[in-house]
């Protein structure tokens, strides 16, 4: 069985996709616990609701990020995870925390990657008058947003969409991807080489 820790900062609804998904679906991994940033965070109440462990490493309490990092880390390692799962949390990663956990740390982010990394995705394509936006999964690397991307999901901009509008369609879809590719992690279906990824069994790596 592998071990999944998940990271939230917030709501977590992408988290209790892939613990929904993990559960009904019967894979060979279980998400031993929702770590978060943020004492409040929704996606707490949904870990208690559900009996899975939970700990908060507020980054407030520490002063710089690297003693931040350290402690995150040192909460994380007590869970012995196999793979980590970055699930809207929103906090800048040192590199060293990174590296540590290279290979075995995945995120999701609201854009077609590499296009608009960083904050309000969706204010920024529709402001460069893109057509179509998305979702990426991919691995952690210590540059911001980048690395070996996994899978992607594409959603057309409609006329008068705002960006709460396209925020809420390229949700949907994430919690569609997002517990696709766990799923093939934990499957050992992923190979990365040269800085991009390839699912063994040859599955489309775009949802339409
Ligand atoms: C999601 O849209 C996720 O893609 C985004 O935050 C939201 C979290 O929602 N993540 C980032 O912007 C990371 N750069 P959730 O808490 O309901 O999963």
């Amino acid at each position: 069985m592998k071990r999944i820790v998940t990271l939230v900062s917030g709501r977590g609804s992408n988290m209790q996709a892939i613990h929904a998904a993990c559960v009904q679906q019967r894979w060979p991994a279980q998400v031993v616990a929702v770590v978060s940033n943020r004492p409040g965070a929704g996606a707490l109440a949904y870990a208690e609701q559900h009996g899975l462990a939970s700990a908060v490493v507020d980054h407030q309490a520490y002063a710089s990020r690297d003693a931040f990092d350290d402690a995150l880390a040192e909460v994380i390692d007590g869970f012995q995870p196999d793979l980590l799962v970055l699930a809207g949390f929103m906090r800048i990663l040192g590199a060293p925390f990174v590296r540590r956990y290279e290979g075995r740390m995945l995120n999701i982010h609201p854009s077609l990657l590499p296009a608009f990394p960083g904050l309000h995705t969706h204010r920024r394509a529709l402001e460069a008058g893109c057509k179509a936006v998305g979702a990426t999964v991919h691995f952690v690397t210590p540059e911001l947003d980048h690395g070996p991307i996994v899978l992607q999901s594409v959603v057309p901009v409609r006329p008068g969409d705002d960006e709460h509008r396209l925020a809420e369609r390229v949700l949907t879809t994430e919690h569609g991807i997002y517990p696709l590719a766990v799923r093939w992690f934990v499957e050992g279906k992923l190979q990365v080489e040269g800085g991009l990824v390839r699912q063994t069994d040859g599955a489309s790596q775009v949802l339409l």
